[in-house]
């Protein structure tokens, strides 16, 4: 995993309870890449016989650009962050964010958003990178929501081909409650919540924040209070897209409920 910085990365410790849950020999660790030297880096570990790699902040553009090939759901999020070395020694450039919130959603919460109506917050790369695989389970619809309304707009237009999708300012709000909010911004890293206005939430609301931590985020917090079905955090997805990645690699799906329980503690 090549990241800047990497100290609280958790993904070493998570493959290496994959490899062991499902008895696969690799060798996994984070490696701290200097802002200006990540192509240096992927160069040299794939000399060197490294055969897949995860990338993360600030190297998913990055990523996408010096990839051989890329999946369409890499193509879509515009970033990659799973690298894999092909048997002809070119490199594919892939994105498990979107389908490991999905299979968080799915597996672990037993939720769909097939049908629903869906409020996705944010406009920067974590949501561009999760709007693919989201919009391939048909929700009825969704609204992307940003405090900076023409990136939410540009995001929307590059995906409308692929189901009922429009931008919206937080002013602009109202109405019925959402089924689903979807916090993909980056306000809870610093325990601010976004302007949402209450009438989004209702009591069959279900809110996942992309962010994680050891107590309840700010955003959900706030949605626990104003009366939510349920709340998530991202801790799933971190493990399920952990998974992907690993099964791109492997061949083999890890299992994750374990993994997720014990990073719980
Ligand atoms: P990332 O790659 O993590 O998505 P980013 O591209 O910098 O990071 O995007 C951060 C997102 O969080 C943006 O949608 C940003 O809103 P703006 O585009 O208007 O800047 C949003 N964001 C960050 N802090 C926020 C806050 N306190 N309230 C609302 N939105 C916030």
């Amino acid at each position: 995993m090549m990241g800047n910085p990497i100290k609280h990365s958790k993904s070493p410790l998570i493959h290496k309870e994959f490899a062991h849950l499902s008895d696969q020999d690799i060798t996994y660790s984070a490696m701290l890449v200097p802002e200006d030297g990540f192509v240096d880096a992927v160069a040299a570990f794939f000399a060197e016989g490294g055969k897949g790699l995860n990338v993360t902040v600030p190297f998913k553009q990055q990523a996408y650009e010096l990839a051989d090939e890329l999946s369409d759901r890499a193509q879509r999020a515009g970033a990659v962050n799973t690298l894999i070395c092909l048997t002809d020694g070119r490199i594919r450039g892939d994105n498990t964010d979107g389908v490991g919130m999905m299979r968080d959603i799915a597996n672990n919460h037993d939720g769909r958003v097939t049908n629903k109506r869906v409020l996705v917050v944010g406009a920067g790369g974590a949501v561009r990178g999760v709007l693919a695989p989201l919009l391939q389970e048909n929700p009825a619809s969704v609204v992307v929501v940003n405090r900076t309304l023409e990136k939410a707009q540009v995001l929307a237009d590059q995906f409308t081909d692929m189901g009922r999708i429009e931008a919206c300012s937080f002013e602009d709000l109202a109405g019925d409650p959402f089924d689903w909010i979807i916090n993909g911004t980056s306000a809870s890293l610093s325990g601010d919540v976004p302007p949402l206005p209450e009438c989004v939430i209702g009591e069959y609301s279900r809110c996942y924040d992309m962010m994680y931590s050891a107590d309840a985020t700010s955003f959900n917090l706030w949605a626990q209070n104003l009366g939510a079905a349920a709340t998530y955090d991202g801790l799933g997805m971190l493990v399920e897209q952990a998974a992907e990645s690993f099964r791109l690699w492997r061949g083999l799906m890890p299992p994750t409920g374990q993994v997720i329980a014990s990073l719980k503690g």
